[in-house]
């Protein structure tokens, strides 16, 4: 599956923009800065594709990627970004809620958690919509590189207890680090395999 074509098909900022719901789709949600944009560059192997940066709230629209002819990827609006004016904050809650709940073809959602943060309120917040939307979830620890071989047990066993509060997550944790690779495999493996 990640032999094959990556492009960026489009940014969407309301719910009519959305490409026809034609193919087996997973989004990536996560706080802002969290690495979403530089998780899907690891996937494809593109460094460019989705815009990444240091700039927290630079993705603001629901980034579509199409992966081969079979799949889409989705780069969602971070959340979290505390000086995002809060109608802008509206906004984008009300596009991802109607996006989450009425997308059929949504096979998985990937939450992505910072490593060395664990899991914050604003990402239970983003586990309870999925569990409203019935949108089974994932969570992916981002920026493994940055925490000490010693330090992990004690953050997955953090995001596990977070996660057995959530009806609609997938139990499997997968330790990512998009700068040295880890994890990338197995999270193609885990995409290439749902139906
Ligand atoms: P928004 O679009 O604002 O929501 O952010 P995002 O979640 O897309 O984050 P982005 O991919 O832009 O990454 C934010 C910063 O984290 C960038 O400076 C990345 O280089 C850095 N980063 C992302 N993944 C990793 C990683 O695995 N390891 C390290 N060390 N840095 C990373
Ligand atoms: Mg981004």
């Amino acid at each position: 599956l990640f032999a094959g074509e990556t492009d960026f098909l489009k940014g969407v900022v309301a719910m009519d923009g959305l490409p026809p719901a034609d193919r087996l789709e997973v989004c990536f949600a996560g706080r802002s800065n969290v690495g979403k944009s530089t998780l899907i560059n690891a996937l494809t192997g593109r460094k460019g594709l989705a815009r990444a940066s240091n700039t927290p709230g630079r993705t603001q629209e629901i980034n579509f990627f199409t992966l081969a002819d079979s799949h889409y990827l989705v780069d969602l609006p971070g959340y979290g970004y505390a000086e995002a004016p809060l109608p802008v904050v509206e906004k984008w809650q009300r596009l991802l809620k109607a996006y989450l709940s009425g997308r059929q073809t949504l096979r998985r959602a990937f939450v992505l958690i910072d490593a060395r943060h664990g899991v914050k309120p604003v990402d239970e917040e983003i586990m309870k919509l999925l569990d409203q939307s019935a949108v089974t979830f994932q969570a992916v620890l981002t920026k493994a590189d940055k925490v000490k071989d010693k330090d992990r047990g004690k953050v997955l066993d953090q995001v596990r207890g977070a996660l057995s509060k959530h009806p609609a997550a997938y139990p499997e944790i997968v330790l990512t680090s998009s700068e040295k690779g880890d994890g990338i495999p197995t999270l193609r493996s885990i995409i290439a395999t749902l139906e």
